[in-house]
């Protein structure tokens, strides 16, 4: 049986460790290196978090598998068992043009279950996470369950890619709801934005394509506080693939995908 509060002290203290390396890290000089595209990109900074982590995890708990956005983790098969599911840097866009607006993003899911998530904010030390069935938090300050909103009052997190012409959405689908909500906003961080919208600062977010480490731990901290995740047609998200996301507090979840998401086919 796993102790999970010995699992949640340990990765509190790795989360800092780590944070306080990235934070160092400001003062030296990148190595940076593109991935699938010219803007999809990474540092050694990902790499040398992610492996941190892997080794930490490793030598406690040997059981657990590991999914790390930088590889260095296992080729998974399942969610059988407790896997961690690591985003060392989300945001790298962000921590390489700004030094700022990126986060560690950290989930842990047993048999397919969310249990423990943690977004770690480094610049502003802001550390939210939450455990299933006892509550989420943003560093020591309990965060309240997700109270509805109106369309009209929302302010929604959107990239404006997807309201012009792109390969994954029609932009006619997502332009009315721009006009219609109180406001739109675009971090770069998919962490950071699910955080967000876990403490009230947004109240939805709707993106294209995103792997299981950019939302594994904002979906265990949003659905602790009542809100909702899930794709684009309101269906359960599969973590072992690339999917669209929808992450919403309860109700404005339902009306936007009655009036502007029920269009996708
Ligand atoms: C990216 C960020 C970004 C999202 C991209 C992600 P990365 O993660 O979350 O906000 O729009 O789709 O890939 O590459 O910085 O870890
Ligand atoms: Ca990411
Ligand atoms: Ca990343």
């Amino acid at each position: 049986m796993t102790n999970w509060k010995e699992v949640d002290d340990n990765i509190k203290h790795w989360i800092k460790e780590a944070g306080t390396k990235i934070r160092q890290s400001f003062e030296t000089e990148l190595t940076i290196q593109t991935k699938s595209n010219r803007n999809d990109l990474v540092t050694n900074i990902d790499k040398e978090t992610e492996q941190y982590f892997i080794g930490k995890i490793r030598r406690e708990y040997p059981n657990h598998q590991i999914l790390g956005e930088e590889g260095y983790g296992d080729q998974l098969q399942s969610l059988d068992g407790t896997t961690w599911i690591i985003d060392p840097i989300d945001g790298t866009m962000n921590f390489i043009h700004q030094q700022r607006n990126f986060a560690i993003s950290i989930g842990i899911y047993h048999d397919g279950v969310g249990i423990l998530g943690y977004i770690y904010d480094i610049v502003h030390d802001e550390l939210y996470h939450a455990k299933k069935g006892e509550g989420a938090f943003m560093n020591e300050i309990k965060l309240s369950p997700l109270p509805s909103v109106t369309i009209q009052d929302a302010i929604i997190a959107l990239n404006a890619t997807w309201v012009t012409e792109n390969n994954r959405i029609d932009p006619k689908i997502l332009a009315p709801l721009v006009k219609d909500v109180r406001g739109t906003r675009s971090y770069g961080s998919a962490a950071l934005e699910m955080a967000y919208v876990a403490s009230g600062r947004l109240d939805a977010y709707i993106t294209m394509r995103l792997a299981p480490w950019d939302i594994a731990a904002g979906k265990v901290i949003i659905e602790e506080l009542g809100g909702t995740v899930t794709n684009l047609k309101g269906e359960p998200l599969n973590l072992l693939e690339k999917s669209p996301i929808f992450a919403s507090k309860p109700g404005l979840h339902e009306l936007i995908l009655k009036k502007y998401l029920h269009k996708l086919v």
